[in-house]
C-alpha cells in the first residue's frame, strides 16, 4: 500500500494572505484525514510564510496518522524535530529563501553532515527520509548515512511526463530498484497530480508513500477536499 500524505502548506498560505485564521490549518488537516489522508506533511520555513513553527506545535497533538515535518535541517529546525517528535522527518537541502525545493541532495557531498543528522533524529525515534533525485550515487551514499528512506524529486517525471510517460518514468524505475535492493524505503513527492500519479505507482508499486501538496490543493478547489482526496487514493490502488 502507498500512503498519501498531505501537504498542507498551501492552506497555511491562503490562511496568511490575510491574517487571520481562515482557513483553520488545524481543521483542514483533521478533516483531510477524515476524508482518507493517511498523513500529513508540513514544510515550516524559516520566514514562516506558509507552516509557521505554531502550527507545528498545534498540529502534533491533535493528528491521528502520520505527521511528517520537511525542511533544511537548521539548528532551529533539528530542535524543532527533536521536541514535536513526528513520525518522519523529510531532509530538503533547500536554502531558506528557495520558492519550492528545486534539488535532490548531493549525498556524497553531505555524507557526514547527513550522517550526523540522521543518527539524530533516528536516536529520538523518529524515521528519516532524505530527498534525492535518481542520480544512482547519490542513493547509495544515501544508504551510508543510515537513513530509513528517501524521497524521490519527481519534478521531472512530471515534466516530460506529457510528452513522454515511458522515457519520464524510466530513471525513477531504476532509482527505485536500486533503494529497494540496498534496503532504503522509498517515498516520492513534487508535482504529483492526477493527471501523473497512477503511471508512477503502476511502476513503482512498492512505493511507501507519496507527500502531494500543490495540484491536489488545486484540484480541491474544483472538486472539494473530500472527492479530491478520494481521486488521489483511487490513482494510489495498485
Ligand atoms: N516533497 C518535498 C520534499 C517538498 O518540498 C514538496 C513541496 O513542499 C513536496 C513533496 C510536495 O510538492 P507539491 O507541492 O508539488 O505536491
Amino acid at each position: 500500500m502507498t500512503k498519501l500524505s498531505v501537504n498542507i502548506n498551501k492552506i497555511a498560505t491562503i490562511r496568511n494572505a490575510r491574517g487571520g485564521n481562515v482557513p483553520n490549518v488545524c481543521q483542514m488537516a483533521l478533516d483531510c484525514e477524515r476524508f482518507g489522508a493517511e498523513g500529513i506533511t508540513v514544510h515550516p520555513r524559516p520566514d514562516e510564510r506558509h507552516i509557521r513553527y505554531a502550527d507545528v506545535w498545534d498540529l502534533k497533538p491533535i493528528l491521528k496518522t502520520e505527521f511528517n515535518i520537511e525542511g533544511y535541517p537548521s539548528d532551529e529546525f533539528i530542535k524543532l524535530v527533536n521536541v514535536v517528535k513526528p513520525h518522519q522527518v523529510t531532509l530538503v537541502p533547500d536554502p531558506p529563501e528557495a520558492i519550492t525545493s528545486n534539488a535532490g541532495w548531493d549525498t556524497i557531498k553531505h555524507l557526514d553532515f547527513l550522517k550526523k543528522v540522521v543518527a539524530d533524529f533516528q536516536s529520538n525515534g523518529i524515521r528519516v527520509s532524505i530527498f534525492i533525485d535518481t542520480h544512482l550515487p547519490n542513493i547509495e551514499y544515501a544508504a551510508l548515512t543510515g537513513t530509513d528512506r528517501v524521497e524521490l524529486y519527481t519534478e521531472p517525471y512530471a515534466t516530460d511526463y506529457p510528452t513522454g510517460r515511458e522515457k519520464a518514468v524510466a530513471p525513477f524505475v531504476e532509482a527505485a530498484v536500486l533503494a529497494k535492493d540496498i534496503g532504503l524505503g522509498i517515498n516520492a513527492g513534487h508535482d504529483l497530480s492526477l493527471e501523473n500519479l497512477a503511471y508512477l505507482k503502476q511502476n513503482i508499486p512498492w512505493l511507501d508513500e507519496v507527500s502531494i501538496g500543490h495540484a491536489l490543493i488545486a484540484d480541491a478547489l474544483y472538486f472539494g477536499m473530500e472527492s479530491t482526496i478520494k481521486k488521489y487514493k483511487e490513482q494510489l490502488i495498485g
